[in-house]
């Protein structure tokens, strides 16, 4: 008896241990590495239905969204789902404060009421392509490193070349591995992408900052987009003339909901991920890099609150860099405390005693670990003044970064150049967009503030000249009078100097505070900070190209190449988890759950007044579960990252089951450290989505483009 339980529990463990999937997997090796693994899960697909380069797949429904989220079709109108978040922007630009979408939201009732968005694109996936030993072979041994990276930059150029010349096709390649393996990606872009349908901000981002990053959770994270194409459905810049796009393949919406192990994967552009950093690296980001930067958005969030709660014109210009500076701030301090708690660094280096141990003996190998070790150590002082600068000066200082655009007619001669009228007008479309969301007293605050930080924490060699000694004292104790003499810090002086420029202009700006101040801070960038970071970096990347070679050929593991904003797929399972002892959450949020939470005294939990009848009523429609409540969001384990925001989340019959748009705070180490008890990534259940657009919003008519799938009733 004894021995049969032993056997069915070593069964049992084998099997969850089957089902616990880590990895972003490239779609054209899923047949090969994941088909049998995803169908014993329950993929009724095959991989050929996933992506496929000769037939209509799943893939002809996803995007690039922007180059930073991800969008999928569904409708066979060019209709593109995407995250509220990943709009933001787009319906932070038509809005003021008359016509305040990000407020009210915004809903187009027929394709007329449509809005442009000039800037934004969206990139399909053609097909992809293994080029490793285009790029790769016949490499001469005894080049150097510089040398081999040129040549490889070389060939990369001609096949992208050769695989576009005469044809409306764009493609990049992109290294995997650490530079192991190249793979070409063939891309079609299209430029004409209209904004469609928004939820009000109190839907779109309900629980704002407080939720974000955590469950459980009650955000309708969407909005809708679509495609124009020329009357052949090619891409075209806008016109009036384009119509809707005709799609290789739309996803149709299951509305049978979800169940705890239901398989899913989630199709997308994730951004970035560092699985095979060494222990040494995790010390330097957990320890160094992440306490210091988490500490100045610390700092600009308080000061940017406190000038928006002031202000609403303020609250409107902020909203969206707010958000992305609150975002990575909070996830910095989840990274952190889940490296704490999963021992990641420990993890790290019994993964390296086992590449010491199987790699015993082999030349090659042999100090990798231990070059590795000195690189991280070299490069600690650097890596941190980078933070420092692309926090600071570069990021948060607006004032500097326009400025800086002024350097090439300032710098470039002696002699003041003859400037044609194209440069004096680019010049001044950029000041005036940099101007629609400045404001001056949060500016100089946030900038005084700030850089009294980069000088308590750098080393003083990183500190320009006019914030030290006696100047220094000048300067930062009358920084607000100091820094009020520049020209730069309003729309009518920055036009003033273009329209009369000449070489009493440029005198001017030489002599400029806010001028001087960037030329300083960016001078010390490029001269003291930037070259040795990357002499450093590059080596770090060859020794990890070595690492993870050896990791992969002499250490059992599941390898998958990290995240590099390629297309991936992510596979995984419904499925809920134990924050911490005592604790176990739920794999899914309701209606009832928003209610909960609704505090008109909150703006992070203020609801449309409409939204809370329809709750309270009970009147979702179809939308209902069939347990009778509106189910919001869920939790599944599929692996997840930054730019997977707005992918679908797809069950096993290729349906759309819900939009990704998060991960849980316990889980956001992942981009380092994957832990299937704690990863978790957040979607909003598809059936809330379009319960917000007809029943909350009346624009019915978008559902009816949609192709909705119910086995149930
Ligand atoms: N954390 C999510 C992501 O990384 C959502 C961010 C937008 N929401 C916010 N409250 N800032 O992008
Ligand atoms: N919200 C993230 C994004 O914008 C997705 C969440 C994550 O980082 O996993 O891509």
């Amino acid at each position: 008896m004894k021995k049969l339980i032993a056997i069915i529990i070593s069964v049992f463990i084998s099997a969850s241990a089957l089902t616990a999937k880590e990895g972003m997997w490239l779609p054209m090796l899923l047949k090969s590495l994941n088909e049998g693994d995803m169908q014993s899960m329950g993929l009724k697909l095959s991989a050929e239905d996933i992506y496929s380069v000769n037939q209509s797949s799943l893939k002809d429904a996803i995007v690039s969204f922007g180059g930073f989220c991800t969008g999928e079709i569904i409708s066979d109108q060019g209709l593109i789902l995407t995250n509220h978040h990943c709009g933001y922007g787009q319906i932070q630009s038509h809005s003021s404060v008359e016509n305040d979408y990000l407020t009210n939201g915004y809903w187009a009732m027929n394709h007329a009421q449509e809005l442009t968005n000039p800037g934004l694109s969206v990139t399909f996936i053609v097909r992809m392509e293994d080029v490793t030993s285009e790029i790769l072979n016949d490499l001469s041994p005894t080049l150097k490193e510089s040398e081999r990276q040129a040549e490889i930059a070389k060939r990369i150029k001609a096949k992208v070349d050769s695989t576009t010349k005469d044809s409306s096709y764009g493609a990049y390649i992109r290294p995997f591995f650490y530079g192991n393996e190249y793979y070409m990606f063939v891309t079609e872009t299209f430029k004409d992408i209209r904004l469609v349908g928004a939820p009000p901000s109190a839907i779109g981002k309900f629980g704002g900052d407080t939720d974000n990053w955590m469950w459980p959770r009650h955000t309708g994270d969407f909005s809708l987009f679509r495609i124009y194409a020329d009357k052949d459905n090619q891409p075209a810049d806008y016109s009036e003339d384009n119509v809707p796009f005709k799609p290789r393949h739309f996803l149709p919406i299951s509305m049978d909901g979800v169940k705890k192990g239901d398989f899913t994967m989630v199709y997308g552009f994730p951004g970035r991920t560092q699985e095979y950093l060494t222990s040494y690296a995790i010390k330097q980001i957990k320890e160094v890099i992440n306490p210091a930067q988490i500490e100045v958005r610390n700092q600009a969030l308080k000061i940017m609150d406190l000038h928006m709660k002031a202000s609403d014109k303020v609250r409107i210009q902020y909203a969206s860099k707010y958000a992305s500076i609150a975002n990575y701030w909070k996830k910095w301090i989840g990274e952190n405390r889940g490296l704490e708690k999963a021992n990641a660094i420990q993890l790290k280096q019994d993964r390296e005693a086992a590449f010491t141990k199987a790699t015993a003996g082999m030349e090659e190998y042999k100090m990798v670990l231990p070059e590795l070790e000195k690189r991280y150590l070299a490069i600690e002082d650097f890596a941190l003044a980078r933070s420092f600068f692309v926090e600071i000066p570069y990021r948060k200082m607006e004032m500097l970064r326009l400025a800086n655009r002024f350097t090439s007619i300032v710098e470039d001669t002696s002699e003041v150049k003859e400037l044609d009228t194209a440069t004096i007008e680019k010049l001044k479309e950029q000041a005036k967009a940099h101007f629609k969301n400045f404001d001056l007293s949060t500016e100089i605050e946030v900038s005084e503030t700030l850089m009294k930080e980069y000088k308590k924490q750098l080393n003083s060699k990183y500190v320009p000249e006019i914030l030290k000694g006696g100047k220094a004292d000048l300067f930062m104790k009358n920084y607000e009078s100091a820094i009020k003499k520049s020209n730069f810090l309003t729309e009518e002086k920055v036009m003033a100097l273009l329209d009369n420029w000449g070489k009493g202009t440029v005198k001017k700006v030489k002599k400029d505070p806010v001028y001087q101040l960037m030329s300083q801070f960016w001078d010390i960038y490029f001269k003291e900070v930037r070259p040795n970071y990357s002499v450093l970096a590059a080596e770090i990347d060859s020794l990890s190209k070595i690492y993870v070679k050896g990791l992969r050929s002499y250490v059992p593991g599941t390898y998958y190449p990290d995240a590099n904003s390629t297309l991936r797929l992510a596979y995984g399972q419904i499925d809920n988890y134990k924050p911490k002892d005592g604790v176990t959450y739920d794999f899914f949020t309701s209606g009832k759950g928003i209610l909960e939470k609704y505090d008109p005294e909150n703006v992070d939990f203020d609801l449309p007044k409409r939204l809370v009848k329809l709750i309270e009523d009970k009147d979702f429609g179809q939308y209902a579960d069939e347990d009778g409540s509106l189910h919001v969001c869920f939790t599944a384990s599929n692996h997840t990252t930054g730019g997977n925001s707005g992918s679908p989340v797809i069950n096993g019959t290729g349906e759309l089951i819900g939009l990704n748009f998060d991960r849980n705070w316990e889980g956001t180490m992942s981009d380092i450290n994957y832990d299937i008890s704690q990863c978790r990534n957040i979607s909003v259940d598809i059936r809330y989505v379009l319960f917000v657009v007809d029943k909350f919003a009346n624009a019915g008519h978008l559902v009816e483009e949609m192709k909705l799938i119910s086995t149930k009733k």
